[in-house]
């Protein structure tokens, strides 16, 4: 390669006139002044847009997380929320058999036919559904399915009703899109329970969109099958849209798993968001998809077709392997899993103060920490995590980040020593607060 020296280096379009500075904040419209530049034509620098969202909380702890360990800190983590499992051996065989037989070249924006078509398949065999493969498209990651299903659906002003507690990402994809997020409660002592009622006392002439995570992340909670049914058909009726994150769908630990794209007669208005990161432990491979009527996944697949255009010709084929192989892999990591939850529940409930909901699915628990709020000067959840995370080496998210201020958020998605070793840790720190 030609490699050009530093100081002959001249820019192709000459001296640049501004010098930019790009403010540590990511509200921080005020600094975004260019630099060397006068009024009037002094101007900001950022989009409105990029300044109504945040870095991403649980993005954030990892980062802390990877610093401390970087200075040789033995952390227990139970922050990001990703699975301890390999990716099984036969996707990984397809991925490298892909780059083997050169299949790396661009693909189309949608996913290749044969893995749409091995999408709706898996879906219709698991769920009964009736999808087409123009009605799906694959994604990079399912929070990207995420993100382009708000900005073709959502405009200024839309109202987004988001049952709380919630997945960090939905408040900040929904206000970037400048849509209103309708922020729906739900009470603890009912396990943070999601019913039709509630979903159809926050309906208004503007509500656009319900987003709907079953089960869920932060609280493990799942939305009763006849409760799923009538929201399906609620929003249906009303010609709102209805977007169904089922990224832990094969996640759930009492009765077989549901998805509200089963409900043919209402397909619609329902957009059902998947993703391989947790089924299948790809969260590093970015396998993400979405299930909806042709006409918004057309647009969505417009939208991806003016940024990332497919996702990785070989990550594809790894996905057809995963969706189209044994689901043995899927049951045996579950079986972990929960295995993982009913230890750190006891582990947990056990310590003096804490007392935690029992999630129905996901690999989260959602413990409630408000009796250690106020003693040692803790005053959030915020500052508890993060004492947490350096005075005992126990990585967790703050509830904060969720949409609550009196939980923090533990992934037992680890090994069962580390829940021992994690549950340990936090109650010799808790018992240390006064
Ligand atoms: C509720 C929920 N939806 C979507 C995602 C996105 O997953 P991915 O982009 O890895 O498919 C996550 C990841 O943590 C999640 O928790």
């Amino acid at each position: 390669m030609r490699t050009q020296s530093r100081a002959t280096f001249t820019p192709p379009f000459g001296t640049p006139q501004v010098n930019p500075t790009f403010g540590a904040s990511s509200k921080g419209q005020e600094s975004d002044k260019i630099v060397g530049m006068t009024a009037p034509t002094a101007t900001k620098i950022f989009a409105d847009r990029i300044g109504r969202i945040e870095v991403s909380a649980t993005m954030a702890v990892t980062a802390e997380a990877a610093r401390l360990r970087a200075q040789g800190a033995q952390l227990v983590d139970f922050g990001a929320g990703e699975p301890h499992f390999a990716t099984p051996r036969h996707i990984k065989d397809a991925a490298i058999a892909a780059i083997e037989a050169n299949f790396t070249r661009y693909t189309v924006v949608a996913g290749i036919p044969e893995l749409r078509k091995a999408i709706v398949q898996r879906h219709a065999c698991d769920f009964g559904s009736d999808y087409a493969p123009d009605e799906t498209v694959f994604t990079t990651g399912g929070k990207l399915a995420l993100f382009n299903a708000i900005q073709v659906l959502v405009d200024h002003g839309d109202e987004v009703i988001l049952p709380v507690p919630y997945w960090v990402s939905f408040k900040d994809i929904i206000q970037y899109a400048g849509g209103k997020v309708v922020f729906l409660p739900t009470e603890e002592a009912e396990n943070f329970r999601i019913t039709a009622d509630a979903i159809e006392r926050a309906i208004t002439p503007r509500t656009k969109v319900i987003i709907l995570n079953t089960p869920s992340n932060p609280a493990g909670s799942v939305v009763s099958p006849p409760d799923l049914e009538r929201i399906v058909k609620l929003a249906h009726a009303r010609g709102i849209f209805l977007l169904l994150d089922e990224c832990y769908v094969y996640l759930k630990y009492a009765g077989a798993p549901v998805s509200g794209g089963s409900f043919v007669e209402a397909k619609e208005h329902v957009i059902v968001l998947g993703s391989l990161s947790k089924t299948y432990a790809m969260t590093g491979w970015r396998a993400g998809f979405a299930l909806g009527p042709k006409a918004i996944i057309a647009a969505m697949s417009k939208l991806q077709s003016q940024s990332t255009s497919s996702t990785a010709a070989i990550v594809q084929k790894a996905a057809i392997a995963a969706l189209n192989g044994s689901q043995e892999c899927v049951v045996e990591m579950r079986a972990d899993y929960l295995k993982l939850r009913d230890r750190i529940l006891e582990g947990l409930t056990a310590i003096p103060g804490i007392t935690c909901t029992k999630p129905d699915g996901a690999f989260y628990v959602y413990p409630n920490v408000s009796a250690f709020l106020g003693k040692s000067g803790v005053k959030s959840t915020t500052e508890l995590a993060s004492r947490l995370l350096h005075e005992a080496h126990v990585v967790a998210v703050p509830g904060e980040a969720f949409g609550t201020h009196e939980h923090i958020r533990l992934s037992y998605a680890v090994s069962h020593s580390d829940v021992d070793e994690g549950v340990v840790r936090m109650k010799n720190f808790f018992a240390g607060l006064s």
